[in-house]
């Protein structure tokens, strides 16, 4: 067998059929083409078909309903599959297992990106540009110790990532290849440099520079951990751990920040701040944050013996929900999940078991065989496990969701330039349907506008 790779499936989207609709206010018949895109099957009719039907030529037309886009394609994209009822992933064709288990992240980071596995000769020179744009400017320094001493890194990071936009004003000419491609090798550059950063000043402790003799990961936890050493070592079971789930994390097709970096990019700002966004929409608790949750929750548990009265709570609707259980697209099983865990076991092997990962394994034991949750399709997610591997290498918990980020910031980018050179793709504006007040005339309830001013102004 030759090296051969399949010919790329085409991004143009088939019609496969017609939708015939029917408007029972005006008994018009309506057919909307039904739209099949990629090898997977896809289908989906265009939004857009909808707005002809009208009861009157000056109405706007039919809108489709969709609050938190349940059913809405908001773009095509060649970069992730993922079938939640299957429980599979993966990037630009490849399985999530094979690319966890042989690839490196920078590997992945380039797939993403370009749709192929690249050459030896393309990765040299891609880890080779990552590795000498790891260095910030200096005053990226003294803009981070204005930070206060407790300052949550996710905060520190999102403004840290959103400042840089003004350190490279050229990166504003986002149709220019070359000016795109400097600010995506500096973004995925720059991040563990400026995520380590954020971690020294919550610590107290000096910045470490970049060392361009080690791997993306091992620079990463040089930044991280060295103290007085003149070079550092990691643990190598920590670098693969690391490097794993920066694979895992790379990408996840159109989730809540991904949407947020299209949707602020497709305004054609700059990727930084751009990918700040997306920083700023994966701090939630019900995205990345969830890993740093996960934690919170297992220590407010605090034993295992409170592990069922805990599940009783969060089955009663009273209490928090179970942080790291359920996925809006995976209903079988998170195939991450299934990674993590594997490589949970081999770091806890090393490391050891403790109350807390004792506290955890109760309560997926516990969860996995409730009603309440197999019914509903709750399963572990990628977060459930992923905050008691970082624990493990002490990493402190509100740290978490930056390491997911530095490994998203991949898989936004590949959104990104994905969004940039779809010709069908305008900036993001969606519609609404209004429920507020008809016109009203303006009558103020108050007496004076300026409350401030010595005088009081005359009252309108
Ligand atoms: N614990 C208890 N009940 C839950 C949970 C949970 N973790 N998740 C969903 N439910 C219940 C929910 O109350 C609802 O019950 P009912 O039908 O009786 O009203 C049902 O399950 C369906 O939930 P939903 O809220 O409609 O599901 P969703 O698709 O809107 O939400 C989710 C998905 C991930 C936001 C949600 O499952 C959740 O909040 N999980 C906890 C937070 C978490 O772990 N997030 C990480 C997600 S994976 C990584 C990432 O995206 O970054």
């Amino acid at each position: 067998m030759g090296n051969t790779q399949p010919t790329p499936p085409s991004s143009e989207l088939r019609e496969t059929g017609t939708l015939d609709i029917k408007d029972s206010r005006t008994s018009k018949s309506y057919s909307v083409k039904i739209l099949e895109g990629g090898v997977e099957g896809d289908t989906a009719v265009r939004a857009m078909d909808f707005r002809q039907i009208k009861t009157s030529p000056d109405e706007f037309g039919l809108m489709t309903y969709d609050p938190a886009f349940m059913n809405t394609a908001s773009c095509k994209s060649a970069i992730t599959f993922i079938d939640g009822e299957k429980g599979i992933l993966r990037y630009r064709g490849y399985p999530i297992e094979q690319l966890a288990e042989k690839s490196t992240f920078l590997e992945v980071a380039w797939l993403l990106r370009h749709g192929e596995l690249p050459t030896q000769g393309e990765y040299d020179q891609w880890v080779h540009d990552i590795t000498y744009h790891t260095y910030v400017h200096e005053n990226i320094k003294t803009f981070l110790q204005g930070f206060r001493y407790d300052a949550h890194p996710m905060s520190m990071l999102c403004s840290a990532v959103a400042a840089l936009s003004s350190f490279y004003p050229e990166a504003k000419q986002i149709h220019d290849p070359e000016q795109r491609n400097i600010a995506i090798v500096r973004l995925l550059a720059k991040l563990p440099t400026l995520a380590a950063f954020c971690y020294r000043h919550v610590k107290g402790l000096p910045f470490i520079y970049p060392d361009n003799d080690l791997s993306y990961v091992e620079n990463f936890l040089s930044m991280v951990a060295r103290m007085s050493e003149s070079k550092y070592e990691a643990n190598p079971v920590f670098v693969k751990a690391l490097e794993i789930l920066f694979i895992l994390h790379a990408d996840h097709e159109q989730n809540c920040s991904a949407s947020a970096v299209r949707a602020v990019g497709s305004s054609q700002v700059d990727p930084f701040s751009a990918i700040a966004a997306g920083i700023a929409a994966l701090y939630g608790p019900l995205h990345g944050g969830a890993n740093e949750q996960v934690l919170r929750m297992i220590k407010e548990i605090g034993d295992k013996k409170n592990v069922a009265a805990f599940i009783e709570n969060v089955k009663s609707g009273k209490g928090a929900k179970l942080m790291g259980f359920g996925h809006r697209v995976y209903k079988s099983y998170d195939p991450r999940a299934k990674i993590v865990k594997k490589l949970a076991d081999e770091v806890f092997a090393q490391i050891g078991v403790d109350k807390d990962l004792e506290i955890a394994l109760e309560l997926e034991r516990i969860a996995l065989s409730d009603d309440y949750f197999v019914s509903r399709k709750l399963y572990p997610n990628v977060d459930f496990y992923t905050g008691l591997i970082y624990r493990s290498m002490a990493f402190p918990t509100d740290f978490f969701t930056v390491l997911f980020a530095v490994a998203r910031t991949s898989g936004w980018l590949a959104q990104w330039e994905e969004m940039l050179n779809d010709k069908e793709q305008k900036i993001a504006r969606p519609r609404q349907i209004y429920v507020g007040y008809g016109e009203r005339p303006f009558k103020s309830k108050l007496t004076n506008h300026f409350p401030n001013a010595k005088k009081p102004a005359p009252a309108k």
